[in-house]
């Protein structure tokens, strides 16, 4: 069978699988019952997910938790999380108790901004061009009138549409530069319209129109988040030790690029969860994140802490564009139940709770790695894991969960343990 098809998205589901079976796999039945395996009984929901994308073949699970006891701005969430790394939601709940019984997260919201770009090039003198867009600018407003019309009724639309002369980094390039209140929608869809109606009403025979397309860098999408408590209240022992090296871990992040990308990782833990969880887009959101962390020049820590007259605060400022209608948010019954559970939140409220997820994240990742080292927790996580690659009974898999209660968990002692109470 050749591994090249032509019209292949008009195949039905069936003939699609079974062309991949024949072509890679000689026709193993084993792969199709994989596939299968996942299908859902419920055919309504099964067709809902066939049509997020194209060429479906079947539903690749991710679990969906939720981490309890976050108080934000005094209000009490159990929120929830979807991943696949062992550790995230037990640190998560680990977290929010710790600092429920401290007054608990502080957020806001500190701009809530979109932003899109018509991008194009002119060869002509750069003061016709600012005039024509003067003369241009009520046009452009007009020309999206119709697209902009449900937004504006719920208080959101074009905030401001200026040009950018960009020419000095790239000849004869500019851009129109457009910000967005987009409410509670994340927007892509409303701006992309947008953009390509000014477009075609912007363009004439000498500007050259290039691409019109949001930006995922949001700076001015921002949300901080914070905890606080006097450095005496962090641990019975060791409180001020604590407290320094916690800071200084932040303060290499701060001027070490290898460092501050693995702590941002950390941080994405968490914030990825949740916006997975809720059906937004985390690939606009890490994008967005990563860019915000690099805006100095070097790439940065996207935490901060200080310690002032002795108290430690420990704070996030990140950009993250998130919707609560529209997009999946709605479509998928499980990122409906996941705003549910938030309590049906504004935009600006999910921002808020993603933030401090990511906050949780990357608290309890810094106290682990200046404390026990980070191992001890995600090998305990991840021994369940290794079990169950090991093929083990429930009950050899309970035996070796309290062989490993005292022990160091690595892969070759779970191994050994495993091969040893096999063999007796
Ligand atoms: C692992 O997924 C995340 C950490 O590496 C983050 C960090 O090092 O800060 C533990």
């Amino acid at each position: 069978m050749p591994k090249t098809v032509s019209g292949f998205s008009k195949f039905s589901k069936e003939e699609k699988l079974q062309w991949m079976l024949t072509s890679f796999f000689n026709g193993d039945t084993r792969v199709e019952k994989t596939l299968k395996q996942y299908w859902n009984k419920n055919e309504v929901l099964q067709d809902l997910h066939d049509d997020f994308i194209e060429n479906t073949l079947s539903n690749f699970y991710m679990p969906f938790a939720i981490a309890p006891n976050f108080k934000i701005n005094g209000k009490d969430y159990a929120v929830p999380m979807v991943t696949e790394e062992s550790s995230v939601v037990a640190a998560a709940s680990l977290v929010a108790k710790f600092w429920s019984t401290r007054g608990g997260f502080k957020a806001e919201v500190i701009a809530s901004e979109k932003i899109g770009q018509v991008h194009f090039m002119y060869q002509g003198a750069t003061e016709d061009i600012l005039a024509y867009f003067e003369q241009k600018k009520a046009d452009l407003y007009k020309v999206t009138e119709g697209i902009t019309k449900n937004m504006r009724k719920r208080g959101g639309g074009i905030l401001d549409i200026e040009i950018r002369d960009k020419t000095a980094k790239l000849a004869n390039y500019y851009q129109l530069h457009i910000t967005f209140d987009t409410k509670d929608s994340m927007g892509a869809n409303f701006i992309n319209s947008c953009l390509e109606a000014i477009a075609n009403e912007f363009e004439n025979d000498s500007i050259s129109i290039v691409m019109s397309i949001l930006s995922n860098y949001v700076p001015n999408c921002l949300v901080r988040a914070e905890v606080s408590c006097p450095v005496s209240d962090l641990y019975a022992e060791n409180s001020v030790e604590f407290a320094e090296k916690f800071k200084q871990a932040i303060q290499i992040a701060d001027i070490e690029p290898h460092r501050a990308v693995t702590h941002n990782k950390g941080v994405m833990n968490g914030v990825d969860a949740v916006i997975l969880a809720t059906g937004n887009d985390f690939r606009a959101i890490e994008s967005g994140a990563h860019a915000y962390a690099a805006k100095s020049g070097s790439y940065k820590s996207l935490t901060h802490c200080e310690i002032k007259e002795g108290v430690f605060k420990f704070w996030i400022e990140i950009p993250l564009a998130v919707g609560t209608v529209g997009g999946l948010t709605g479509l998928h019954p499980l990122s409906k139940l996941s705003l549910e559970l938030l309590g049906s939140p504004s935009a600006q409220e999910l921002m808020m709770v993603v933030a401090v997820a990511g906050l949780a994240q990357n608290f309890a990742a810094l106290r682990a790695l200046t404390t026990t080292g980070i191992q001890k927790g995600h090998m305990k996580m991840h021994l369940t894991n290794m079990i169950k690659q090991l093929g083990a009974s429930p009950e050899e898999k309970q035996f070796l969960i309290s062989y490993f209660e005292n022990k160091t968990v690595t892969h070759n002692a779970v191994v050994e343990a495993y091969e040893k109470m096999t063999k007796v």
